[in-house]
């Protein structure tokens, strides 16, 4: 607290030499700041400011931190910490005081220096240019948005020719569009500033992926440093804080013609929100309080060392209260176990036993759950198929290494398949399963986490009475061989998945398969019907 008074003390001593933002000077001077729009040619200097509507949002000339640079760009109105939230000359500054910025009859926006020399420009596309100089004007929104329209012979419609929201610098504002035109091809994305003296293009970015299924990644100088998962219906596959929220509503458009992200404001209790990747690398959400007047971080992207992408490498799951924090999936081991022992996880993991694609039947799935889902960017969906469908795609398909439903919203539908290595999973606290290639060997052996305890009860029960165990065993053996005789005339056995609700079908061969399946579900534990089961199908002939 008496750190923030000494600023603003700091602030209100520099004000006659030099200011961060206008706002302070807009308070004193209410009247001119009055302005939400100009028109073609009005040129605004350095020192007046174009204010919106609502007054949420002012439009003009800054310097940042302690840089004697001028940048114009977009802030917070009447709010006591100066917070900009879009620049347009990012990467050339005005060395000093002399710039203006103005529409021109074309419709683009330019900023000039003192020697009328062009330092920024707009540049709107040639099909969004004006042909109509006269009805040309330049709006700033209670959004934050900077529109250049121009409006028709009736004055009525407004005919969109550019706007700040589709050309992001670090901030994400409500109702702004993160994402790709796959028309176009144009693509929002957000950098990060060089240093808080400096809005240049620094380190970091976040952009969407649209390799296989869409992802959002934070990239550090180019390298992929994080991953936000597939959008799963609800919110990003590992994104902690975006379940129904009261706050905000978050919205995922994927279509033929575009795919982007959004959220929107949905509550009066928080009336100024943003996300922004910070100079130093961190994707935050602020909510500005009234109360204490300032800005706190109400979510963080990188929550802990398991977001680090692929941290523990391929078949790896990093999770943040375990030590050490990697772990193989189950059926998986270190590929190279002296690197894994010395905390280097990075080769990760490999089968223990292989997979055996030639004959479809001999893999089977093994069901996770509470994971962020793998990186996607090789990967399939199709949006309308169930999961049993899902999962006969993967079976096809030798290289497809894992399934899961694409939507968990409604209780679960369409299919992701993935192929080659699984990257990038870490233990999460999110009800979407994933189910993963095995061969069926591993899955007669190994119990998934969910049985865990329950094994662990059967191994104890078994060690410590070792005799009644065999007995049962014994038992169970000798009864479903009769009863198999018996029913199971034409070898084939029908099972109800409740998940599907389709009928599944398993042919049963060989007489040393059945003993096994039927001796192991007896002993209601390790049995190859219950990953089937889980799984959707069963062996189609
Ligand atoms: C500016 O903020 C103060 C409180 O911070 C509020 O009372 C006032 O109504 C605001 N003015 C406008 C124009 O929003
Ligand atoms: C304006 O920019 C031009 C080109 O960069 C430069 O030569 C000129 O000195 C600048 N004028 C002022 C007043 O900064
Ligand atoms: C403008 O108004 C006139 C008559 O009211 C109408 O005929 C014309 O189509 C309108 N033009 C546009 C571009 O809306
Ligand atoms: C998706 O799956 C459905 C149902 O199996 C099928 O009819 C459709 O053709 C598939 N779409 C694509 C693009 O593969
Ligand atoms: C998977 O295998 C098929 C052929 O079996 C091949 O066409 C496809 O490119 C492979 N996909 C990946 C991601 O390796």
């Amino acid at each position: 607290m008496r750190k923030k008074m000494v600023a603003l003390y700091h602030q209100w001593m520099v004000i006659p030499y030099m200011y961060s933002c206008l706002f302070l000077l807009s308070i004193l001077l209410p009247e001119c700041a009055a302005l939400d729009t100009v028109y073609a040619n009005q040129p605004i200097t350095d020192g007046k400011t174009i204010v919106s509507k609502g007054k949420m949002f002012e439009l003009g000339f800054f310097s940042p931190g302690k840089s004697k640079n001028r940048y114009l760009g977009i802030w917070y109105q009447n709010i006591s910490v100066c917070t900009v939230v879009w620049v347009a000359n990012r990467e050339t500054p005005i060395t000093d005081r002399s710039g203006m910025f103005k529409v021109s009859n074309y419709g683009n926006m330019e900023i000039l220096n003192g020697s009328n020399t062009m330092v920024w420009s707009s540049k709107p596309m040639a099909s969004g240019r004006s042909n109509n100089p006269m009805m040309v004007m330049m709006q700033l929104l209670d959004s934050g948005n900077l529109v250049v329209s121009e409006r028709d012979n009736n004055r009525t419609n407004k005919n969109l020719i550019w706007q700040s929201y589709d050309h992001p610098g670090d901030t994400i504002l409500p109702g702004m569009k993160f994402g790709k035109d796959l028309i176009t091809g144009f693509q929002r994305f957000v950098t990060s500033w060089k240093s808080p003296d400096d809005p240049s293009i620094g380190l970091y970015s976040n952009i969407m992926d649209i390799n296989g299924y869409p992802q959002i990644f934070g990239l550090q100088d180019q390298v992929l440093i994080l991953r936000l998962g597939p959008w799963n219906g609800l919110s990003f596959s590992g994104f902690p804080i975006d379940k129904a929220n009261p706050i905000y509503s978050s919205k995922f458009v994927f279509n033929e013609k575009e795919i982007y992200h959004k959220y929107e404001l949905i509550s009066s209790a928080v009336q100024r929100q943003r996300v922004v990747l910070t100079w130093d690398g961190r994707t935050r959400i602020f909510h500005w309080i009234e109360r204490i007047q300032d800005w706190i971080v109400y979510g963080d992207l990188n929550v802990d060392n398991c977001d680090h992408f692929a941290v523990c490498g391929p078949y790896g799951s990093c999770s943040i209260h375990k030590h050490p924090p990697c772990t193989c999936m189950p059926g998986f081991e270190p590929r190279n176990p002296r690197e894994w022992d010395a905390s280097d996880w990075s080769s990760g993991c490999k089968r223990k036993t292989p997979l055996n694609c030639g004959n479809v039947n001999a893999d089977g799935f093994r069901k996770i759950t509470r994971v962020k889902l793998p990186d996607t960017r090789k990967s399939w969906y199709n949006v309308s198929m169930t999961l049993g469908e899902c999962e006969m795609a993967c079976r096809m398909k030798c290289n497809c290494t894992a399934y899961a439903n694409l939507d968990i919203s409604n209780g679960g539908s369409g299919c992701l398949l993935w192929f080659d290595e699984l990257l990038d999973i870490r233990n999460y606290d999110e009800d979407h399963n994933i189910y993963i290639r095995m061969a069926a060997s591993e899955l007669a052996g190994h119990q998934s986490d969910s049985n865990k305890n329950e094994s662990v009860v059967i191994w104890v029960l078994s060690f410590s009475s070792a005799a009644v165990f065999l007995c049962v065993v014994a038992y169970a053996y000798k009864k479903n061989t009769k009863r198999l005789q018996m029913k199971d005339q034409g070898d084939m056995e029908y099972a109800l998945d409740k998940k599907n609700t389709d009928v599944q079908t398993q042919f049963l061969g060989d007489i040393p398969f059945i003993s096994l399946y039927k001796v192991a579900k007896a002993t209601n534990n390790f049995s190859v019907s219950n990953k089937i089961g889980e799984g959707g199908f069963g062996l189609l002939g």
